[in-house]
C-alpha cells in the first residue's frame, strides 16, 4: 500500500466508506478543494484501488472558539509566558476507510503515519495539535487514536471538536 497526494490529473476510482458526505468529497470536490488551496487531500491505494483518504489544511485552536473551562484546560499545557489567545493546529478535514477495509486496524495504521509524517519531516511551519471535527459515530476511534474532547459540554448535533497534542509522540 502506499499514499498519494491527489493532484488535478490523478485518475480517482470507485470509493465508498458507507458515508455519503464523504464518498461525494473525494470524488467531487477534493481536486478543487487542493486547487483552491483550501484542503490537500492523500490516499492511500492498493494495487489501484482506493483504501482511505484524508485531507488537511491549517487551523487553530482559538479561546473564542471554546469555553473559560475548556481554555483554561488548554492553557495548563502552556508555561505562563506561553498564555496566547490561539494555537496553530492542523486539521484533519475527511478521513475515510472504505467499507471493504474497516475493522481491520487501517484506520489506526494511517493515523499514525499522519502523525509521524506531519511531526517528523512534512512540514515546516510549527503547529501544536491535530484537530478533528468528529462524527458521533467515529468518536471512539479517535478516542482510541488518543484525541481528546476539546470541549467537555459540546452538544453539537453532529460532530465533536477534538485534538490530538502533537508532543505526545
Ligand atoms: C471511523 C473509521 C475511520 C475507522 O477506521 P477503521 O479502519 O475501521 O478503524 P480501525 O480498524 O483502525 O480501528 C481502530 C480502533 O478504533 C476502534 N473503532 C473504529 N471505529 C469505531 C467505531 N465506529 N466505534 C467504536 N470503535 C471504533 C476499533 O475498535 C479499534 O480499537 P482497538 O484498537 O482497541 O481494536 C472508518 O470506520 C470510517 O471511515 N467510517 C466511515 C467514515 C467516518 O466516520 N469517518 C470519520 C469522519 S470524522
Amino acid at each position: 500500500m502506499e499514499i498519494v497526494r491527489l493532484t488535478a490529473d490523478y485518475e480517482l476510482k470507485p470509493f465508498d466508506c458507507g458515508d455519503a458526505d464523504l464518498n461525494g468529497f473525494l470524488l467531487n470536490d477534493a481536486k478543487n478543494y487542493a486547487e483552491k488551496k483550501l484542503a490537500f487531500t492523500f490516499i492511500l491505494e492498493d494495487e489501484g484501488r482506493i483504501v482511505a483518504y484524508y485531507s488537511l489544511l491549517n487551523d487553530k485552536i482559538s479561546k473564542r472558539d471554546t469555553s473559560n473551562a475548556a481554555w483554561r484546560r488548554m492553557k495548563k499545557l502552556f508555561p505562563h509566558q506561553k498564555h496566547f489567545n490561539s494555537y496553530p493546529a492542523i486539521k484533519i478535514g475527511r478521513f475515510a476507510v472504505a467499507k471493504e477495509y474497516e475493522g481491520q486496524g487501517i484506520g489506526r495504521k494511517l493515523m499514525d503515519v499522519i502523525k509521524m509524517r506531519l511531526f517528523a519531516y512534512e512540514v515546516s511551519s510549527a503547529f501544536r495539535f491535530l484537530t478533528v471535527d468528529a462524527y458521533l459515530s467515529a468518536v471512539p476511534f479517535y478516542e482510541r487514536n488518543d484525541f481528546k474532547m476539546v470541549l467537555s459540554d459540546d452538544d453539537d448535533e453532529h460532530t465533536r471538536m477534538m485534538y490530538f497534542d502533537i508532543v505526545h509522540l
